[in-house]
């Protein structure tokens, strides 16, 4: 017999891991979407490199080109809009000027809502305030007394009208004002709520927390503890909230070293699951069903008619089932983050509206009937924080205000509401609202305005058929209009599944009024052979320029204006 010698024995094992490894890193790479977004890392990098500049008054009204009448129109329409708001908003507005600079929140939201090439211009005739004083059925209404229906849902929170809330928050604080903000032990109420989301989310324990961020966390946290696993998969574009390990990319001061972006309803990134040890829980946000792989959209970032959205329910049902699978066959903790959409789509959340069970579900916004909660649900066996034959080897997290009395109480007034017939009328007939986008839609083309709206039940995204530099500006004539909208501005409309027929039919009609303006207005006049591309390659150009210093036309590069 032929001995081996051990050298090549060896060197045949370094070859195989390496090739392993290889093959490992290849798969991957293909898992990754193409886009920008699908890179966490060269995404931070590209977002440093990007220098600031902005177009002066003239550019500003004709970036693409347009002639002087258009430019003309263009020009008049925003002074219009500038008069309305300086006249309308008057207080809101001064109590927003004074406090602005104080407010780290509020200069962040007022730099975001438009393209910032066009930002201090708009910031400086087009100001809207950032106080309102009441709300009442589907309205808010500021201190000018102006009345709008509201588009903002409050973030996703405002489910099911903010009448409904402020009931939920009166009587739940009357419940517990006896033991006020005693915290540590459990109001009595805090066993109902227990029951009830254990009930609803189909699962085995609870744990309560501040924010939607916070039930992330702890997920991800127990999931890695108990696989003893370190990376966590999410899908390209999905939000989880806004801590380091699920914001990798821009936003994120740091790298995020243990976080795979993978491409979401794609087969490889379920390669990447069947093949890799290292990971410990998937993180589904069901909202990326109306635009896999794609950010949240907000208008700061509308520079063209790129943005795309469509909802395919069966295509989402049925990606959710092959992930149930390899997750279940590779041990990997399954988290959908239902922080969004639980309680929005059906009465059994995501799972029942897609027919797939998580291992983890988090909750939030709305199910502390207003108040701040963050909710995580889990099987027992992921969801325990120690060991009974390791006592030292645990996995920690308290927080001072988590089951805070209050918080509990405004929960219990939610989930007893959540049981009436009337809110299982409200679920059996969600129905309506794809059927509202539809009308919508028709009546958009027919009256040939270049957008359509796409939809996930009551969330809502305005999309642009013709490429345009301006379909920002829709924002402020749908503000004009009277409707309130949050600040990443048509990117999401977030209705309350309390509008009637009426004011469901007023808002589509004020947003036909808002857009037929913005095309008298000259916004949505297009040069001949315009196409998103070349607007795209555009600004990537004045970016370039400007970043070699190099005086490009009218612009200039102010900081900090
Ligand atoms: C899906 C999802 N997860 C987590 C969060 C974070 O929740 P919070 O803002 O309460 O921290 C959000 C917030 O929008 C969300 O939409």
């Amino acid at each position: 017999m032929i001995k081996t010698p051990i050298f090549i024995l060896l060197g045949a094992c370094a070859l195989g891991v390496l090739l392993y490894k290889l093959r490992l890193r290849l798969q991957l790479s293909r898992a990754k979407h193409r886009s920008l977004t699908g890179h966490a890392r060269m995404a931070r990098r590209f977002a440093r490199l990007v220098p600031f500049y902005e177009y002066d008054e003239a550019k500003f009204f004709r970036v693409d080109e347009a002639p002087d009448d258009v430019a003309a129109a263009r020009r008049a329409g925003f002074m219009r809009l500038a008069a309305t708001f300086a006249e309308r908003n008057k207080k809101s507005v001064e109590l927003t000027d004074a406090v602005v600079d104080g407010i780290s929140d509020l200069q962040f939201t007022a730099r975001y809502r438009v393209p910032f090439q066009f930002g201090r211009f708009v910031r400086r005739y087009l100001k809207i305030g950032a106080f309102v004083e009441s709300s009442s059925g589907v309205s808010v209404t500021d201190l000018d007394g102006n009345r709008r229906y509201d588009l903002t849902g409050s973030y996703g929170v405002n489910v099911f009208g903010y009448d409904f809330y402020k009931d939920c928050i009166a009587r739940g604080s009357e419940r517990v004002t006896e033991l006020g903000p005693v915290l540590g032990a459990y109001h009595p109420v805090t066993a109902y709520n227990v029951r009830r989301l254990l009930e609803i989310s189909g699962l085995d324990e609870v744990s309560f927390h501040m924010s939607g961020t916070e039930a992330v966390m702890q997920a991800v946290r127990l999931a890695r503890y108990h696989t003893r696993r370190s990376h966590l998969v999410r899908f390209c574009g999905a939000y989880h909230g806004w801590w380091g390990d699920v914001q990798p990319g821009v936003g994120n001061p740091l790298a995020a070293r243990d976080t795979y972006t993978l491409k979401d309803m794609d087969d490889a990134a379920l390669r990447v699951l069947e093949s890799r040890r290292d990971i410990a829980c998937v993180l589904v946000n069901p909202l990326q069903a109306l635009h896999p792989n794609i950010s949240a959209p907000g208008d700061s970032t509308l520079i063209d008619s790129g943005r795309s959205a469509h909802f395919d329910r069966a295509a989402y049902s049925d990606w959710l089932r092959k992930l149930r699978a390899v997750c279940s066959e590779r041990k990997i903790v399954l988290i959908f983050d239902e922080v969004f959409v639980g309680f929005r789509l059906a009465a059994g959340g995501a799972q029942e509206y897609f027919g797939v069970r998580a291992d983890m579900v988090t909750y939030g916004k709305t199910v502390a009937g207003g108040l701040p909660v963050g909710v995580l649900c889990g099987r027992r066996e992921t969801m325990r924080r120690f060991f009974n034959d390791r006592p030292a080897d645990i996995c920690f997290a308290r927080g001072t205000f988590n089951a805070h009395p209050y918080v509990m109480g405004a929960m219990y007034e939610f989930l007893q509401r959540f049981d009436s017939d009337a809110v299982r009328a409200i679920y059996d007939g969600l129905g309506v609202w794809d059927r509202r986008a539809q009308a919508l839609n028709e009546r958009l083309s027919a009256a040939q305005l270049p957008l359509q709206v796409a939809n996930l039940s009551t969330i809502w995204t305005i999309c642009y058929t013709r490429p345009s530099r301006y379909n920002w500006m829709l924002q402020y004539y749908l503000r004009a209009a009277g409707l309130a909208l949050s600040w990443v501005g048509t990117g999401r409309l977030i209705f309350s599944l309390n509008y009637t027929a009426e004011e469901f039919a007023e808002v589509a009609d004020r947003i036909l009024s808002a857009a037929r303006a913005m095309q008298e207005d000259g916004w949505w006049w297009t040069p001949p052979g315009l196409t998103n591309k070349s607007i795209r390659r555009g600004v990537l150009k004045e970016m370039i320029q400007a970043r070699c210093s190099s005086p490009i036309g009218s612009m200039s590069s102010p900081r900090n204006k």
